[in-house]
């Protein structure tokens, strides 16, 4: 069964990105497993500590190898991608080399308060996914815009068309990865 590990790119309380990373988990179909990495504790990248790595990044790390395809469910700010995000992305990629990122399947999601979901911000994470020489999922686009009225108080997705496309991106990425999964067996 593909295994895919998500993280989320806001730290935030209420966070509309942690609820659609929930979402995703809460319907993902049979035959998909998503789990949650946790960034939060992660400091400030320094390469100068790159050979000493933090137990945080390795518990991180340890997650990400175990599976088939990382899923970056973030915001975007200032028409890029969250410097929270970044900055764990830089340690995921370390030491040169390290096998966390390098070929790992990546899929991308997003929610935001902006008519636009988090669409540049994603286009920034396949450029970098260029150096990792990865493959990105390129079926169906998941970008929630105007997220405050997307989801109730209890972080419900209320919005009937954004559930549909949830569940056309969880099959469709089931998919992709099943045929990734058989390639290498
Ligand atoms: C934003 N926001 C935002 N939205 C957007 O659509 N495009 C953008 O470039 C930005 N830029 C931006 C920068 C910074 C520093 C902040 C704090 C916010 C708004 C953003 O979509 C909104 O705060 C979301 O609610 C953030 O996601 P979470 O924290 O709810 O997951």
């Amino acid at each position: 069964m593909p295994k895919v590990t998500a993280i989320c790119g806001s730290f935030r309380t209420g966070s509309y990105n942690q609820m659609l990373l929930d979402t995703l988990v809460e319907r993902a179909p049979e035959g998909l497993k998503i789990v949650q990495a946790d960034i939060r504790d992660f400091p400030m990248f320094n390469q100068d500590a790159e050979s000493n790595q933090p137990r945080a990044v390795l518990d991180a790390k340890a997650v990400i190898q175990s599976s088939d395809c990382l899923l970056l469910v973030t915001p975007e700010y200032n028409f890029g991608v969250p410097g929270a995000l970044k900055n764990a992305i830089d340690w995921l990629s370390r030491p040169y080399g390290d096998p966390t990122l390098n070929g790992r399947p990546l899929a991308l999601a997003g929610a935001s308060s902006g008519y636009m979901g988090t669409i540049r911000c994603q286009l920034q994470l396949r450029q970098s996914w260029h150096f990792f020489k990865a493959p990105v999922f390129a079926g169906a686009e998941l970008t929630v815009a105007f997220a405050d009225r997307a989801f109730d108080a209890e972080g419900h997705l209320t919005n009937e068309g954004y559930i549909g496309m949830i569940d056309t991106y969880l099959a469709e990425l089931k998919s992709w990865l099943d045929r990734k999964c058989a390639s290498v067996v």
